[in-house]
């Protein structure tokens, strides 16, 4: 099928890939010349294991070509829209002017019969809005809402092989060509028995929020034991791992640490708040504010114990800080609490050094000031403190007794409970875990 990816960044470019990897023929169009050039010579302008390769491969097939004129989207069947969605300034809600100016553009350009998809993360009630906008334009194209679950890091495996497929779609014979028309689009998934929900807009725009509240409600359950195993001496890790054992419960995101960050579930959960204020239930989650304040806590308690084993040389100190992007495998550090913490103990008068395999350069458009180093090495050499912020495999597996011999001062605060407490002290380390005695 001839389809546009409206939006190439994190989701979009994935997404273009994924499709023409799959058979279809794609453009992918964005606003951004420089990403459009990168892209058209198969450089990701992110990193995303994976991408690169599918983007080689299916702009090497022909079947996929990037451009900034929405116009050369016109002879497609199927149009993607997977613009961002950032939180709006000033506020909890989600910022839709992109999701509205992608529709708006294409809406001279609908052939009869076509198909408009969301794949951006809306607030409820906005395909409904939208849909009208395109009833209104009479090109006769309609409209579907197709959340996207991708996780970054995984993203083109979770685009080529989703573990689910949602669709919200019109009622009558409109939802039914709409089905249709993603059904054959997502032939490969649905061929291996991909569990599909076909269903309205709101309940297909509330699945995608609701997931992500339910995923930053888990991880913000633990930490809020994290706390109370703190003043009680119990140890979270243990805990999570026997309710986890509970398989109605499970193991899965129950990681205590220094929380939960990136490009969606800080903003949707914060834009869900918004929009059930905005219809009169705010009551009904407003449980997700303590999500969000738990989550927040969690930065402020590395930060705090970095500052305390600081003692009276905080301004004399060198702090190494072990990872900037939200996770591993990623280069994003969208409201990253790993780049916060390196932020607040620079603002707190320590010598910060930080380094990450891959969000380097990102970070440092954002944070200047911060002083970065590309090898764990030197970042190491002479600290006082060790923060381990970010899971990456070469921090996680980093031995104690190699990075005993290059710091000043064998103090280690682990943000994400990844290293063995007693491999640690055995080599002359003092540990602080979170929620771990
Ligand atoms: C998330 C959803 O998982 C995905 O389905 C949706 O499409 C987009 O949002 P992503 O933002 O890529 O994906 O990251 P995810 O793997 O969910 O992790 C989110 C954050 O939670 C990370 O900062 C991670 O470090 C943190 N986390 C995760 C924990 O702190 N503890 C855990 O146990 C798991």
């Amino acid at each position: 099928m001839k389809i546009s990816v409206i939006g190439c960044g994190y989701l979009g470019a994935v997404h273009a890939a994924a499709m023409a990897e799959l058979g279809h023929e794609v453009i992918g169009i964005d606003v951004d010349p420089a990403k459009i050039a990168q892209l058209s010579v198969g450089s990701a302008p992110f990193f995303e294991p994976g991408l690169p390769e599918v983007l080689t491969s299916a702009l090497a097939s022909g079947r996929l070509r990037f451009s900034t004129d929405i116009a050369e989207a016109a002879d497609a069947q199927m149009h993607f829209v997977a613009v961002g969605t950032p939180q709006k300034v000033g506020s909890y809600a989600a910022d839709l002017s992109y999701v509205d100016a992608a529709v708006t553009a294409l809406l001279p350009h609908l052939a009869p019969g076509s198909l408009v998809v969301g794949k951006s993360t809306v607030p409820v009630g906005t395909a409904a809005r939208l849909a009208a906008l395109i009833e209104a334009s009479d090109s006769g194209a309609s409209l579907a809402w197709n959340p996207e679950f991708l996780r970054e890091g995984f993203a083109v495996q979770d685009t080529l092989t989703p573990d689910r497929l949602v669709y919200g779609v019109p009622s009558g014979a409109a939802g039914e060509h709409a089905t249709a028309l993603l059904n054959e689009v997502y032939a490969v998934a649905i061929a291996a028995d991909t569990p599909l929900v076909v269903t309205d807009y709101a309940t297909a725009e509330l699945v995608k929020v609701s997931a992500n509240a339910f995923l930053a409600t888990k991880i913000s359950f633990i930490n809020a034991m994290a706390e109370i195993a703190e003043v009680t001496g119990a140890d979270v890790t243990q805990l999570a791992d026997a309710i986890g054992f509970d398989d109605r419960i499970g193991r899965k995101f129950l990681g205590a640490g220094v929380g939960f960050g990136g490009g969606c579930l800080p903003k949707d959960i914060r834009a869900f708040t918004a929009r059930a204020e905005e219809l009169g239930k705010g009551e009904s989650i407003a449980f997700l504010k303590e999500v969000d304040k738990i989550n927040l806590r969690r930065r402020q308690r590395v930060v705090d114990l970095t500052i305390a084993a600081l003692g009276d040389h905080v301004y004399t100190s060198k702090v190494a800080v072990l990872g900037l992007s939200f996770k591993p495998h990623s280069d994003d550090v969208r409201d990253s609490p790993s780049l916060d913490v390196a932020v607040q103990l620079h603002g707190l008068g320590v010598d910060v050094v930080a380094t990450d395999p891959q969000a380097i350069e990102n970070a440092r458009v954002r944070h200047p000031q911060l002083r970065y180093e590309d090898s764990l090495e030197e970042t190491l050499r002479g600290a006082d403190v060790v923060v381990l912020v970010t899971e990456w495999p070469e921090f996680r597996t980093l031995d104690p007794v190699w990075a005993g011999s290059l710091v000043r001062t064998q103090v280690v605060v682990d943000g994400r409970n990844s290293y063995d407490p007693s491999a640690w002290r055995d080599a002359g380390w003092a540990y602080h875990g979170l929620g771990r005695p």
